[in-house]
């Protein structure tokens, strides 16, 4: 059988002007835009980000797919077999499909599943992913601070997985990023607090959106139940740039970067 093909398109963190220029030529051509949400009766995130830039057309479906947020293996595994039967009959019929995804389709994305199950379910398809600006740039890029230089090691960590191990991963890494915050506020600043660290963390719901907030103080935040869309990120190493400070001629110092 000869298949649509299918794509898995990131589209950036927020600010539709962050959306890269195939990201929007590949969801103006496709025959159909799969938009995720989380409940049958709320809004994309995908779609309100994009909206502006490519519109509605009426030759192009907006199929509108619900990924509940639960851990229930059995609820969500109905969910995705539904959504994923939906996606299968378009491309069945020969139609395009892209997947629009907030960020990038490789961190923690619906997407990926779908990537699995695409030969599986559909042999020999075509598939290809149209990287997005990820929320792990734009929040960086909205606290005017690095992720990592030279050296420097980064976690990421989903933090509504559990935190109990979180004393030992901001001890052992330059930058922490916690992500899906969910209900574990309490617990990320009781650990911040016990490595000394409280001070170096910040927290940025919505970046680049226009409720975009920025908490420089996490204990303003720590009794709010977590915004979907919100990081915490820890920066432990005090940076002082190469040119900076006195150099022992034994010290260890970043390599020159390129790129
Ligand atoms: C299911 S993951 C999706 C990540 C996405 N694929 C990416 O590349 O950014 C959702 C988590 O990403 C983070 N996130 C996504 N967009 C964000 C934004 N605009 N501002 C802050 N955090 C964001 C939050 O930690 C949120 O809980």
């Amino acid at each position: 059988m000869r298949y649509g093909t299918l794509y898995g398109v990131g589209v950036g963190p927020g600010a539709p002007d962050l959306l890269t220029l195939r990201a929007i030529e590949t969801l103006k051509h496709a025959d159909v835009i799969a938009l995720p949400r989380s409940s049958d009766y709320g809004a994309s995130m995908a779609w309100r980000i994009i909206e502006p830039v490519i519109g509605k057309r009426s030759d192009q479906e907006r199929l509108f797919l619900t990924f509940p947020m639960s851990k229930e293996p059995v609820r969500l595994r109905q969910a995705w077999d539904t959504a994923f039967a939906k996606i299968g009959e378009r491309l069945e019929n020969g139609r395009s499909v892209a997947f629009a995804t907030e960020g990038d389709p490789s961190l923690y994305s619906t997407f990926g599943y779908l990537l699995c199950e695409a030969q599986r379910r559909w042999p020999g398809i075509r598939v290809e992913v149209v990287p997005g600006v990820s929320s792990i740039a734009a929040v960086p890029a909205v606290l005017g601070v690095p992720l990592a230089d030279g050296l420097e090691r980064i976690a990421i960590i989903p933090a509504n997985y559990g935190v109990d191990d979180l004393v030992t991963i901001l001890n052992s890494f330059d930058t922490t990023i916690l992500m899906k915050i969910g209900s574990e506020m309490p617990k990320i600043v009781d650990a911040l607090k016990r490595t000394g660290l409280l001070h170096k963390a910040a927290y940025v719901a919505k970046a680049t959106m226009p409720e975009q907030r920025v908490a420089a103080d996490l204990q303003e935040v720590c009794t709010e139940r977590g915004d979907c869309f919100a990081m915490v990120v820890v920066t432990r190493r005090e940076r002082s740039g190469v040119l900076a400070g006195e150099v022992s001629p034994n010290a260890v110092l970043a390599q020159p970067q390129v790129g």
